[in-house]
């Protein structure tokens, strides 16, 4: 669907917030930037319940998508229901939360069908549900092993294929990202992660060979890694290890972590019209830790 003026509304622009008589100025519409404008697609999320997802989430909801957040927790975050309201009262468009471990590969496949019947349409995927252990290579065991790889990649893997079952159903090609990490191309120094890091190597491997298979329906894969991001999470890591909070912004050339805001604009462009020629890449966004 061309963006059209219903693409300003779903930004802010004229019909919502400014009045009718208003200019449109907001990005992603027909006047400025229009292949960046989400208005009316379907994008599901997983991971979406907090952290990156969830910034992610808002971003693509701000450029017009319709959302779905798959978390496997009971209730998403109190951020969650900010951002829900958010989508209703300013955005003009929906958040919705679908409670599913992307490890339930048969109600993944249910859930993900019923979304695409109710809404008609399936246009994007950004999975980043994902989970860390630190424990020493010596240490793992091949059930924890396995459990990283089980969420981590095969996870990863089915979610993506659910959804493009529904692209391809619908003919309509699609872009879906996965959010891997600096980690699957260095080894952290100081950060013990085997099998984390195998994991997030897997997942750049597999985006490229997704890719490779879908292309001919018209659907893009890629990847993202990010470098360190400061979630509560990684906060509290500082509180116990609080040599990791001057150690690591050492690391890369910028000489600082990163937020998760700071991967809203590439969220928008890979699943967006704007990134339309690039599948089976790696959209590295580490400060240039991978780069020394
Ligand atoms: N935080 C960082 O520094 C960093 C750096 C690079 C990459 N990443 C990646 O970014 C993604 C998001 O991480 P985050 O930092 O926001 O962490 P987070 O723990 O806040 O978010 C991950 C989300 O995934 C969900 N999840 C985990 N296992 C699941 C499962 N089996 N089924 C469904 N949902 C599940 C969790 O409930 C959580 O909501 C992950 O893939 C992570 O590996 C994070």
């Amino acid at each position: 669907m061309p963006p059209s003026l219903e693409a300003s509304s779903a930004l802010g622009g004229a019909s919502t917030t400014n009045g009718p008589s208003q200019p449109v100025v907001a990005l992603g519409t027909q006047s400025r930037l229009p292949e960046f404008a989400l208005t009316g697609k379907v994008v599901l999320v997983s991971g979406g319940a907090r952290g990156l997802g969830l910034t992610q989430a808002e971003a693509l909801l701000e450029a017009g998508a319709i959302v779905y957040a798959l978390d496997r927790l009971e209730e998403p975050s109190p951020d969650f229901g900010r951002i829900q309201k958010r989508a209703t009262d300013e955005l003009n468009t929906k958040l919705e939360y679908r409670r599913i471990d992307v490890r339930d590969t048969e109600n993944l496949n249910k859930i993900i069908t019923e979304i695409a019947d109710q809404e008609g349409r399936m246009d994007g995927l950004v999975a980043a549900a994902g989970i860390q252990q630190e424990t020493t290579a010596l240490e793992y065991t091949a059930k924890d092993a396995n459990t990283m790889f089980d969420v981590n990649v095969t996870g990863v893997f089915m979610t993506s294929q659910a959804v493009a079952k529904q692209m391809i159903r619908f003919g309509t090609g699609g872009s879906i990202v996965m959010i891997a990490s600096m980690s699957g191309t260095i080894a952290n120094r100081g950060l013990i992660c085997p099998a984390y890091n195998a994991s997030k190597a897997a997942v750049i491997q597999l985006g490229r060979n997704l890719a490779s298979e879908w292309g001919m329906h018209g659907i893009r894969v890629n990847t993202i890694s990010p470098g360190y991001i400061v979630t509560a999470m990684v906060e509290q890591l500082f509180v116990e290890f609080p040599e990791r909070q001057v150690e690591w912004p050492k690391q890369n050339m910028l000489g600082r972590l990163s937020k998760p805001n700071e991967y809203r604009g590439a969220a928008v462009f890979l699943i967006s019209d704007a990134s339309s020629f690039m599948t089976g890449s790696d959209l590295r966004m580490d400060g240039g830790h991978a780069a020394w």
